[in-house]
């Protein structure tokens, strides 16, 4: 897929951290065993592109922004959803991406990989050039001002009644029921202890993953926050579609 021509050159990398390096990006795609929901979670991306897609008949393609490929269990939905779907996609962590490429590779007509930190590629992509934004556990990764400046540009590049539908942790507004279900997720990582595999450093990886929901709380945002980021910048029809303990599903259009 080559256009549109974006930007390949290395952002400022104080902007972002690679915070999947080390044993969590190694063995990232256990995360998903130990979240019960996660398949019924990832597929409402899909669903919901499928549904938008049924809904522009007219459309010969459909082009799609991907922040944060991971290793491709949100990138496989999206492509997934409609045939006229072409994606790009953006990750800072090369390795992970090696592994999105290697999962998607019957499909790799479809799918522009670039690895770039998403506000850098998204400052080079033109006004109203993508029909949709999807992604997948990703944004809860940004700081609060990264976030907002990634919204805005996503707001700017999307096309008028484009949708926006990301999949991600998002805090309950009411601090209980936050404290709640962090507790149960890091409850959930007990789960690591019942895997057997060759290598892997299970008390390593747990600690990880409870020092990286640790640091979240820092950047959180809750379910309240991101509807008015989105209202304030011009979505509409702005819905919470699913929601298991931290994790959300919220879809929007651009008005
Ligand atoms: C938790 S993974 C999720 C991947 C996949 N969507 C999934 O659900 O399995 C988040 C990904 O976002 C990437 N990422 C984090 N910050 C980023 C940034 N500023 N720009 C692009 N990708 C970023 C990470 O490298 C990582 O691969």
């Amino acid at each position: 897929m080559p256009e549109p021509k974006l930007n390949q050159t290395p952002g400022d990398k104080s902007r972002y951290d690679q915070r999947f390096a080390g044993v969590l990006g190694e063995h990232y795609d256990l995360r998903a065993r130990v979240m019960p929901y996660h398949e019924q979670f990832q597929d409402t991306v899909k669903d919901t592109l499928a549904d938008f897609a049924k809904k522009h008949p007219e459309a010969s393609i459909l082009k799609v922004l991907e922040v944060g490929c991971g290793t491709g269990q949100t990138s496989i939905r999206i492509l997934e959803a409609d045939p006229r779907i072409k994606v790009v996609s953006v990750d800072t962590d090369e390795k992970l991406m090696e592994k999105a490429k290697k999962v998607l590779a019957d499909m790799a007509d479809r799918i522009e990989f670039i690895h770039q930190d998403i506000l850098s590629v998204l400052t080079a992509m033109p006004d109203q050039s993508m029909d949709a934004m999807a992604s997948g556990l990703t944004i809860h990764n940004f700081t609060t001002e990264y976030r907002l400046e990634v919204m805005k540009e996503v707001a700017r590049v999307l096309k008028s009644g484009g949708l926006f539908v990301n999949a991600d942790k998002y805090a309950f507004d009411d601090p209980e029921a936050h404290a709640k279900s962090l507790k149960e997720q890091i409850d959930s990582f007990e789960m690591f202890d019942t895997m057997h595999i060759p290598g892997l450093d299970i008390p390593k990886l747990k600690k990880g993953w409870v020092e990286h929901y640790q640091e979240d709380e820092k950047t959180k945002i809750t379910e309240s926050e991101q509807i008015k980021m989105l209202e304030d910048l011009g979505f509409k029809d702005i819905k919470v579609i699913f929601r298991e303990s931290m994790e959300a599903v919220i879809t929007a259009t651009k008005k």
